[in-house]
């Protein structure tokens, strides 16, 4: 496997703080950019705001860590950047600023990485970009399964700005023929949640039917992010990041039946194949869940 030396923002946070020891494990060296630093051994860290370009520009030409001074060639190169620092979702800081940063952010951090000639960059895009989970009052997705051609269009400040950060990608991507890929991440699920959330994700799914059920555990999504840093020459590429099945108790055709009546599927589906599609991973770049809920729960234990 190719080891990088990975650029990676935001990687303090939930997703992150799994991705980051997922990619160590892989070989990868890991220099972590974000607000406050991630303590997990191995990972350098380096305290930097995204919107600033300057700060980008500059975190992006630096030294992962101190032994990178010892063999005296000066700074070596980031050859892959993942980006995963944003508001993660509407209601945490004022819409307006949501917007603000998920987008400047994000345009800051690609723009540095295509002209210091960083050819693959990975950013975190959004299961919301479809417009189901902070639409007003309940709606319903045009067609089901949701896959990456779907015409995207959420009503929210945070969906949208995903939107827009996609739009920046393809635009640099058009620009400088490097590969950038958007991950849609579903909702992530990390390894406690299995105890604290997730008994109750499956006694209510009512409560679930924004995701359209979906979840990402966040190791599988450590996966799916080495498994982006892995595959090159795709140019510019959406993907879903989700597991292989809904996080429900129900099979899909019953969830549909009751809770997207209206909602005309596009293709057969598995037994409880997730209405959020993963297949362009599985089909595209190989990804083979590790962590599906089921082994997780004990259906008669822990509901
Ligand atoms: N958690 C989910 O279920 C989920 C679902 C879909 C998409 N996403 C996306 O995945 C990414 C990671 O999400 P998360 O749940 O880990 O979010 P999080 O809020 O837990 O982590 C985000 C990190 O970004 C950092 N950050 C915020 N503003 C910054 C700035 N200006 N400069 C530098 N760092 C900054 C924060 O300090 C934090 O550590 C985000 O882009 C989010 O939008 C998350």
């Amino acid at each position: 496997m190719n080891k990088k030396r990975i650029f990676f923002t935001g990687g303090s946070g939930k997703a992150g703080k799994h991705v980051i020891p997922y990619l160590l494990d892989q070989g990868h060296r890991v220099l972590n950019i974000d607000l406050t630093p991630l303590d997990h051994p191995g990972v350098d860290n380096l305290t930097a705001d995204i919107t600033d370009a300057g700060q980008m520009f500059d975190a992006m030409t630096s030294y992962a860590g101190l032994d990178e001074l010892e063999p005296g060639n000066g700074v070596p190169k980031f050859d892959a950047v993942v980006h995963f620092a944003a508001i993660p979702r509407i209601l945490l800081k004022p819409d307006n600023e949501t917007f603000r940063t998920n987008t400047i952010g994000t345009y800051n951090v690609i723009e540095a990485a295509v002209k210091l000639s960083i050819k693959k960059i990975i950013i975190a895009s959004s299961e919301t970009t479809y417009g189901i989970c902070f639409s007003d009052g309940k709606t319903d997705p045009h067609h089901l399964p949701l896959e990456e051609d779907y015409d995207v269009d959420p009503m929210d400040s945070y969906g949208i700005s995903k939107v827009v950060n996609e739009k920046t990608a393809r635009g640099f991507q058009r620009r400088s023929g490097f590969d950038i890929y958007a991950l849609r991440i579903g909702n992530v699920i990390e390894p406690h949640e299995y105890d604290t959330l997730f008994p109750h994700i499956l006694n209510h799914p009512e409560q679930r039917r924004r995701n359209t059920f979906c979840y990402i555990d966040a190791r599988d999504l450590g996966q799916i992010v080495n498994l982006c840093l892995q595959k090159d020459d795709l140019g510019y590429q959406v993907f879903n990041a989700g597991n292989d099945t809904n996080g429900a108790l129900l099979p899909t055709k019953e969830l549909v039946e009751r809770y997207f009546p209206n909602v005309p599927l596009t293709r057969e589906m598995g037994e409880h194949e997730a209405l959020y599609s993963n297949r362009k991973i599985r089909e595209v770049l190989g990804f083979k869940e590790n962590h599906n809920w089921r082994k997780h729960i004990n259906l008669e234990k822990d509901l």
